[in-house]
């Protein structure tokens, strides 16, 4: 049976009941609209863990664009569905009082070590400042032993490793590999709002991303990186950044043997949606 817990109050005492039983716990923060991708997330976490949580809550402090935030697909009822065949113990489904009782835009600031400010960041200010405040507050109400993210946003993923190492949380990160759609489009909630057409095309993304690693010893990172670019820019659409990085760091790169974790990261922009997806080059 899956519980759906709205209130802080109310989840609070569920896990601390749980935990005194000795039970571990996973958590899968999501929010909602879910397909494979975030069904995968869940899986891992059931097979490695007592108890899996999953929240669903479209945080608006992550929303640098306000009509980004208004199309945010909510589909709560098919997503409550899906969770329960998958077996989920608990979701909670906060309402935005409940994880911002003293306002929306009074979030302590924490400190990113400045890994925010390259790709998304560079084009979503304060989107990351956002994502850390959210994910914050939901440990700090679920304080699980293994979190599960998702590689499909590597940079996301990569913040949020620093955070719970710098802020000295225990929680354990467990990064899931990106589910595709049969073409290679990585799944995200946002595909629903591509045109048939553009999202049957979209495997061009994947496929430009497997033909950079190949080609990553025989070209420079700055022509991997105009030939993603250019293989990209067929209409509808246009990327915004092809960027190859160190996977730590998040700093791009001039030469491959810089270091021994490689990452080639983009975002693109089509049918006024934007498509994120990576592929690892390289790692130690
Ligand atoms: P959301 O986009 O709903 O994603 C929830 C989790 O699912 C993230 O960790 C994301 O990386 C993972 N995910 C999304 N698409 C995936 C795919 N195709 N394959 C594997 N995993 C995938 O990311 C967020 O929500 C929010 O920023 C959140 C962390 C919940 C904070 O608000």
């Amino acid at each position: 049976m899956t519980s759906v817990v709205e209130k802080t109050q109310d989840i609070v005492s569920l896990i601390e009941k749980n935990k005194q039983k000795g039970l571990s716990l996973g958590f899968v923060p999501t929010m909602g609209a879910l397909h494979a991708g975030h069904i995968s997330l869940v899986n891992k976490s059931k097979k490695e863990n007592d108890l899996t949580i999953v929240s669903i809550f479209v945080n608006p402090t992550q929303f640098n664009d306000k009509k980004d935030l208004d199309k945010y697909p909510r589909t709560l009822e098919s997503d409550l569905k899906k969770l329960s065949i998958s077996g989920v113990d608990v979701v909670f489904t906060p309402s935005i009082d409940e994880i911002y009782p003293n306002g929306v835009d009074k979030g302590t600031d924490i400190d990113l070590g400045g890994l925010d400010t390259y790709m998304e960041g560079a084009f979503r200010p304060g989107h990351f400042k956002g994502v850390a405040q959210v994910v914050k507050r939901l440990l700090d109400i679920v304080s699980p032993d293994n979190l599960y993210m998702g590689q499909k946003d590597f940079q996301q993923f990569t913040i949020i490793r620093y955070m719970l190492e710098t802020l000295h949380i225990k929680t354990k990160l467990k990064v899931c590999p990106i589910k595709r759609e049969p073409n290679g489009l990585a799944m995200s909630s946002r595909n629903e709002r591509l045109s048939q057409q553009t999202r049957e095309k979209a495997g061009l993304i994947f496929k430009t991303l497997k033909a950079i690693k190949k080609y990553q010893k025989i070209k420079t990172i700055n022509e991997l990186e105009q030939y993603g670019i250019k293989k990209i820019s067929v209409p509808p659409f246009e990327p915004e950044y092809v960027n190859i990085v160190d996977g730590y760091k998040l700093k791009p790169i001039h030469k491959l043997d810089e270091t021994d974790y490689a990452v080639a990261c983009v975002a693109v922009w089509a049918d006024g949606v934007r498509l994120l997806d990576n592929i690892i080059l390289k790692s130690g």
